[in-house]
């Protein structure tokens, strides 16, 4: 008896245990459709160093995130990966300074994530890719940096369709990375609650100084 009496403590212990696991195992986890994505959006890219060379070294440390991404395990739990702790879907992407190098194909199904709020892709190589116009339907983003991604030529008019967004960082792409007027227009009048515009770099030449004021109401 007295050994047993002993032992309390420890299963105790084990029976909390298993409610803890079990309280975590409940937590949604990735849907399959997206972890899908989430991969094959992985494996479209090739993993070169010299991608993320002008990554601040000593602020964001630049590192292949992808690299550990395994099929079969929660893509919640992936490095750069956010999840909903409620419905589980995807909602923050940080992938900035991840090595990524290859074309950013226009019908890539990183475009099902439609529950994306927050993306980063700064400082990948996406090697003279047009911008997708399919990154007008992520239309729950918040946060969108494609910093030095390597981006060219037009910036997409669907980019007026993100209305929800607070911070638009597009600068140091190509050089021939530019928005035509009244798609500059449209994305100001939509995005309401904009307060980051960063724009270096970019071909502004066709717009308007009058159509710049509003840069002077931010921040
Ligand atoms: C992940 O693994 C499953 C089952 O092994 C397979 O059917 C699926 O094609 C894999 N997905 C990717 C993106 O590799
Ligand atoms: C996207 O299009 C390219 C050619 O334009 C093709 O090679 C690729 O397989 C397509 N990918 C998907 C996911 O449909
Ligand atoms: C403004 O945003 C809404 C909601 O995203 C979208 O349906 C609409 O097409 C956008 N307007 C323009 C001019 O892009
Ligand atoms: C975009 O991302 C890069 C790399 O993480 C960062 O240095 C930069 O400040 C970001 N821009 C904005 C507007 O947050």
């Amino acid at each position: 008896m007295r050994s047993l009496q002993f032992c309390y403590p420890i299963l105790l212990h084990l029976f909390l245990f298993h409610l803890l696991s079990d309280f975590s195992s409940s937590l949604p986890l990735c849907r399959h459709d997206q972890s899908s994505a989430l991969l094959h959006f992985k494996n479209s890219f090739s993993l070169n160093t010299e991608a993320s060379e002008w990554c601040d070294i000593y602020r964001n440390s630049p590192y292949p995130k992808t690299a550990s991404w395994q099929n079969g395990s929660d893509c919640c739990l992936w490095d750069g990966v956010t999840c909903d702790t409620i419905s589980g879907n995807v909602i923050g992407l940080d992938l900035s300074c991840s090595w990524l190098q290859g074309t950013f194909h226009q019908n890539s199904t990183f475009f099902q994530l439609t529950h994306l709020q927050t993306l980063n892709l700064a400082f990948n190589d996406f090697n003279g890719s047009p911008m997708p116009s399919h990154f007008g339907g992520l239309q729950s983003l918040v946060y969108l940096n494609l910093s030095q991604s390597k981006f060219a030529g037009k910036i997409p008019s669907t980019i007026s369709r993100l209305s929800k967004l607070v911070s638009l960082d597009l600068s140091w792409n190509y050089d021939d990375l530019r928005i035509k007027p009244i798609q500059w227009k449209k994305l100001v009048q939509n995005a309401t609650n904009l307060r980051e515009l960063v724009f270096s770099g970019i071909d502004m030449s066709s717009i308007k100084p009058s159509s710049l004021s509003f840069l002077m109401n931010l921040s």
